[in-house]
């Protein structure tokens, strides 16, 4: 059969056809090991605990190493996140280990909020990948990847029930991370009490529709992880195991008749550490990624669930752009005009109000100039009637001259009664 032919079949539907002697694709599997061996592995946990709990001497004993790190104190106004990268060889494979840890968790008064920058964090880093994956010149072969693939949540060893905290918290992060719940300092535990408090946990934890990582490999019955930590080693038998020693007796934090630490390191390194690798790509950055996309206004399908493409997409948007633009345009426009018109009428009030006040002023001018002349002309009058008065009174003093001296006298006096 030609090459043709059978790339031709193979779009329509596989056939099986024997090879007649190895080609070599046997080795593929290797190739992606020795791949993924040279570009190096990275992993990151974020620990959420209250302060104390010994999430910091967990991840000691989990890596068999001391990582630096300061106790937090219980004074903190708010919740923090510390993330600390190292560089971790084992054997030939090389794995980039970042491990949060919440600061002062737990701690404040009220606690209504600490769940926030735990959240934020985390999306945070969804959204610094995404950013990366919508570059046009992406890196994401040299990209430190700092999404955070498992969430250890511990749990405070009160045998009681979970706290209102704990589970608000869980129940925030179940969509965006993997949560492994552990019981920490579970020495301090019966053994009895271990197993009420680990059943009660998990119904609680189904009652309030937590949804925790599920192992590939069903492991219920351990569910949820009591853990010990320890970096102290003492020598048992021939062997050096880590311990916690009290007074009453020693627990070996590796026995699995003591705890489940064993159980979790297995869970979480050994076996399950691609799968939550895996899972954090394609569940929580799918979701985060899916939710961001959707509210940016991207879709995959249009309202009659035809595909709808990017360049589509692209161009919806912009016309919806162009629109609601033109839109307010058009009622800045408007929104104008009113203005111009309402100061328009503003103005003319004010005109008007002018005109009216002239009026007033000027009949107010004239009535007053009209009182002065008026009283101009009486006082005009005034002077005539007082001039004629005096003519009359020196026309009559001449003809009493002339009438002699005798009667001088009299008409001094008529004279002055006259004035
Ligand atoms: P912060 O970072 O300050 O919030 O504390 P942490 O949660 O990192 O706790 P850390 O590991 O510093 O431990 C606090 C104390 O608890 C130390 O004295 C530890 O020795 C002790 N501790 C840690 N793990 C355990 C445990 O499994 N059992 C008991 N009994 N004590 C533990
Ligand atoms: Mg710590």
């Amino acid at each position: 059969m030609a090459a043709t032919d059978i790339a031709r079949q193979a779009g329509e539907g596989c056939r099986t056809v024997p090879l007649a002697g190895h080609v070599g694709f046997d080795s593929l599997p290797d190739q992606l090991v020795n791949q993924s061996i040279s570009q190096g592995f990275c992993f990151n946990i974020l620990c959420v605990g209250e302060t104390g709990l010994g999430k910091s001497t967990l991840m000691d004993t989990l890596f068999n190493t001391k990582f630096e790190g300061e106790p937090a104190t219980h004074t903190q106004p708010g919740v923090q996140l510390q993330s600390n990268t190292y560089d971790l060889q084992e054997s030939n494979v090389g794995l980039k280990l970042t491990i949060v840890s919440t600061v002062g968790f737990g701690d404040q008064i009220n606690k209504e909020d600490s769940y926030r920058p735990i959240v934020e964090f985390i999306d945070a880093q969804f959204e610094a990948y995404l950013q990366e994956e919508l570059k046009i010149r992406r890196l994401l072969h040299n990209y430190h990847d700092s999404r955070i693939h498992a969430c250890l949540y511990f749990i405070a060893p009160t045998g009681h029930s979970l706290k209102s905290l704990d589970l608000v918290t869980m129940k925030k992060l179940d969509s965006k991370v993997n949560v492994i719940p552990v019981i920490a300092k579970s020495d301090a535990i019966s053994k009895s009490e271990l197993t009420k408090f680990k059943i009660k946990i998990t119904s609680e934890l189904v009652s309030n529709g937590v949804q925790i990582y599920q192992f590939p490999t069903d492991d219920e019955a351990h569910l949820p992880f009591a853990v010990i930590g320890s970096t102290e080693e003492l020598k048992i038998g021939n062997k050096m195991v880590k311990v916690r020693q009290y007074p009453w007796g020693t627990v070996q934090v590796e026995n699995e008749a003591h705890c489940d630490f064993v159980k979790l390191r297995e869970m979480l390194i050994r076996v399950n550490m691609e799968d939550l690798r895996e899972q954090t790509h394609s569940r929580h950055y799918e979701l985060y990624r899916r939710c961001k996309l959707e509210e940016m206004g991207f879709k995959d399908t249009d309202p009659d669930s035809k595909p709808f493409s990017l360049q589509e997409t692209y161009e919806a948007k912009r016309n919806e752009f162009l629109g609601e633009l033109q839109k307010k345009e058009e009622e800045m426009r408007q929104m104008f005009v009113q203005r111009v018109k309402e100061k328009e009428a503003e103005l003319k009030e004010a005109e008007k109000e002018l005109h009216e006040k002239f009026d007033r002023l000027k009949k107010l001018h004239q009535d007053e100039k009209k009182k002065l002349e008026d009283k101009k002309k009486s006082l005009d009058d005034e002077v005539n009637a007082f001039k004629q008065r005096k003519t009359a009174a020196e026309l009559l003093q001449s003809q009493g001259s002339q009438a002699g001296g005798s009667q001088t006298l009299k008409r001094d006096k008529e004279k002055k009664n006259f004035f």
